[in-house]
């Protein structure tokens, strides 16, 4: 398990996600070999941290995760969500490859709904640069209609 800020949504007619992830890391050895790779969201900044500063499988020992039910990648067990994907297609970019994955099977625990996340009751943190996270409450503005 490794943490990734770099994930986005790329459709939703199929659903895929999509994450960049450096080629050195043991991760993207992995997602090569098995072509699939789940994206969890996590609240804990200590284990955002932990996964992301630690290599190989030896991290897995200190973390409590359970296998994914369509894809038998790793779930952190505090994960709040998470989307099993298959990989559909790689975008080799300098230093990362860019995996894009159709998701075959996703869940909410908490704190989502027709607006997305309800950053009120889930405090999923943005990674602004290294150690440093902007963690919820946010503000919420509506464009207005037009
Ligand atoms: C908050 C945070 C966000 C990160 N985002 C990414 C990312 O999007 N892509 C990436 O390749 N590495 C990212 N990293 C670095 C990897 O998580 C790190 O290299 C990790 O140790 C790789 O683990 P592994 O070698 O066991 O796969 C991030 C690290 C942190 C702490």
């Amino acid at each position: 398990m490794m943490t990734a800020s770099w994930v986005t949504p790329v459709s939703t007619e199929p659903p895929t996600v999509g994450v960049a992830v450096d080629k050195e890391a043991y991760t993207h050895e992995l997602i090569k070999k098995y072509k699939q790779f789940t994206v969890s969201v996590v609240e804990d900044v200590e284990l955002l941290w932990y996964l992301g500063s630690t290599h190989g499988k030896e991290k897995m020992k200190n973390v409590e995760w359970v296998d994914g039910e369509k894809v038998p990648s790793p779930i952190p067990k505090a994960a709040v969500g998470w989307a099993e994907s298959k990989v559909v297609k790689e975008v080799d970019v300098g230093d990362v490859t860019f995996f894009i994955g159709e998701v075959v099977h996703w869940k909410a625990v908490k704190g989502f709904g027709k607006w997305g996340w309800n950053l009120d009751e889930v405090k999923i943190p943005l990674q602004k640069a290294g150690r440093l996270f902007l963690v919820p409450p946010c503000k919420e503005i509506w464009a207005k209609k037009s």
